[in-house]
């Protein structure tokens, strides 16, 4: 079953910024059509869509009002199936984006519930004294309704109403949904915050705190994936789902082929070294020794255990990380590069996130007018109550906001980066005259072609695709390195975090470069080099 993916490379595409056919300034389901060739050349396998069903878009489509249908913003079922019978013929299959943990309170169960109809009221998590808990997406995660006398539970946003899952008859609808899109040709799927889905018993009964941390890797849910996935019959195709702060022992169980629950799993402890005590809404440059620690942990666990990670910097609710990590300026293009390099030789399966492959960077808006995503919208309130000034706030949301990464896909240096006829429903980041997909095209040496090169890479080396991992000392904090090893071969990978020449001590290796982003080797790492060396 792992063959399926393991020589694999995921695009992910968000919809809404990745190509508008009709001028109305918002992304869509032909505009995905027409940019099929250009992900094809990419020689990835599939592409994992965000949700492109009916919402009211309070989370950009998070927040799904009607699972079975389009919604009518980014085209009609037909064109879905265009889509998928169209990528089909170009051998990419499409995973689509099952937002279960919650509905939209737009649904019609929610209104149902609403109206006070008990069966529907049991789908949701209505409760009486509930603990003071806050959302995601900040404030409370619990809203009242005063016409039934009670609260009910939205991790997110209160427009984002939580499912429950401990009612079977919940379990038995999602199944369908999963079915219908099964149906219609979806080859695989991923599952939004799936690791939240089974919440604890006594409710009531626990304290305050951020919800979330009460709801992971809950009870009864390893028995639900599993359930849902056996059901649903979706066990031998590909499936990731999106964990939060979840553990190294859950993830091993949730991925491994003998659990039948899921292909794969995101997890995100390696995009929180950047976090100042654990906080989002703070700035601090990465510290390189976590991120070493996590990996290391992460892939050597996985790797023993015969489990499989996804892989990846970048999706729609991260900053961009050539911005992050890497360098904005002289060494944007090294940079890129390292970091694609990094993930893309490690064990699992790589993602690529739209406009990543072209080193595309952070927004760098400088008012909150031009954001939009709910979350950021609510921290710069929380950060302007609590004192923060509107400038450092502005400089934390153009760090951490969602947004950064949901600007429109740069495509060419003419109107609105080639991404719609008409006006962007979200600002287009500046860069976009030198950082866009015709410009990188026609360069050889380019982010775009490197990313290409990467692809076909793991689709020829068994060691690569199939390897053991083991995290190496390099004697040099800022340079993070790795061997894979298969059947007598060996590969070695050197990253090079820093903006500085470093040094390397202790690693003995000799063989071909099999990708690189400086000509030859040397003792010394230039800025963000990247070497990775197949002995054997
Ligand atoms: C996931 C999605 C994110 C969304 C949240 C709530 O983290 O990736 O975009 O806001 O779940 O559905
Ligand atoms: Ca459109």
């Amino acid at each position: 079953m792992q063959d399926k993916f393991k020589s694999s490379t995921v695009y992910q595409i968000y919809i809404k910024s990745f190509c508008d056919s009709n001028g109305d300034g918002i992304g869509d389901i032909n505009g995905i059509r027409s940019k099929l060739p250009y992900i094809k050349s990419l020689g990835v396998k599939y592409i994992w869509v965000t949700p492109l069903f009916c919402s009211p878009m309070a989370d950009n489509g998070y927040d799904v009002s009607d699972y079975r249908n389009i919604n009518p913003m980014f085209g009609t079922m037909e064109d879905c199936e265009k889509m998928l019978s169209e990528a089909d013929e170009l051998g990419i299959g499409f995973m689509f984006d099952m937002v279960f943990n919650h509905t939209s309170d737009e649904h019609e169960w929610f209104r149902k519930a609403l109206a006070g109809d008990p069966k529907y009221m049991d789908y949701y998590i209505f409760r009486d004294n509930p603990p003071e808990w806050s959302s995601v997406f900040g404030g409370s995660a619990w809203e009242f309704v005063p016409s039934l006398g009670k609260y009910y539970l939205h991790l997110f946003d209160p427009k984002q109403p939580d499912l429950n899952w401990d009612n079977p008859a919940v379990r038995e609808e999602l199944k369908d949904v999963v079915r219908f899109w099964k149906g219609k040709g979806v080859k695989g799927f991923r599952f939004d915050v799936l690791n939240l889905t089974s919440k604890p018993a006594n409710l009531e009964s626990l304290p305050s705190g951020a919800g979330a941390s009460f709801c992971k890797d809950g009870p009864h849910i390893h028995e639900y994936i599993r359930e849902l996935a056996e059901d649903s019959g979706i066990t031998d195709m590909i499936t990731v789902g999106e964990m939060s702060s979840t553990t190294l022992e859950n993830c091993i169980r949730y991925s491994s082929p003998e659990s039948h629950e899921l292909s794969m799993c995101f997890n995100f402890h390696h995009l929180k070294v950047d976090y100042k005590d654990g906080g989002k809404w703070t700035l601090m440059p990465p510290d390189l020794n976590e991120l070493r620690r996590i990996f290391s942990q992460w892939q050597e666990g996985m790797s023993k255990a015969g489990s499989w990670q996804a892989l990846f910097w970048c999706n729609h609710d991260q900053p961009r990380i050539v911005s992050r990590f890497g360098d904005e300026g002289e060494y944007w293009k090294e940079s890129a590069k390292m970091l694609a390099t990094f993930v893309h030789l490690l064990r699992g399966t790589p993602y690529i996130y739209q406009g990543e492959e072209l080193g595309m960077t952070n927004a760098h808006f400088t008012d909150i007018s031009q954001y939009q995503d709910v979350e950021s919208l609510n921290y710069y309130r929380i950060m302007r109550e609590n004192g923060t000034s509107e400038a450092d706030a502005i400089a934390v949301l153009g760090a951490k906001s969602r947004d950064n990464a949901r600007t429109p896909m740069q495509w060419t240096s003419g109107h609105e980066a080639g991404f719609t006829a008409g006006k962007s429903w979200l600002s287009v980041t500046g860069n976009y005259t030198d950082i866009n997909a015709e410009a990188e095209e026609s360069d050889p040496d380019s982010i775009l072609n490197y990313y290409r090169q990467l692809v076909q890479l793991r689709k020829d080396y068994a060691v690569i695709s199939d390897g053991d991992v083991r995290f190496i000392e390099t004697g040099n904090e800022k340079v993070i390195g790795y061997e894979r090893r298969l059947n007598g071969e060996r590969l070695v990978v050197l990253c090079n975090f820093s903006g500085n020449d470093e040094k390397v001590t202790g690693v003995d290796v000799k063989g071909k470069v099999l990708i690189g982003n400086y000509s030859g080797t040397h003792r010394m790492m230039k800025p963000y080099e990247v070497l990775a060396i197949l002995e054997g």
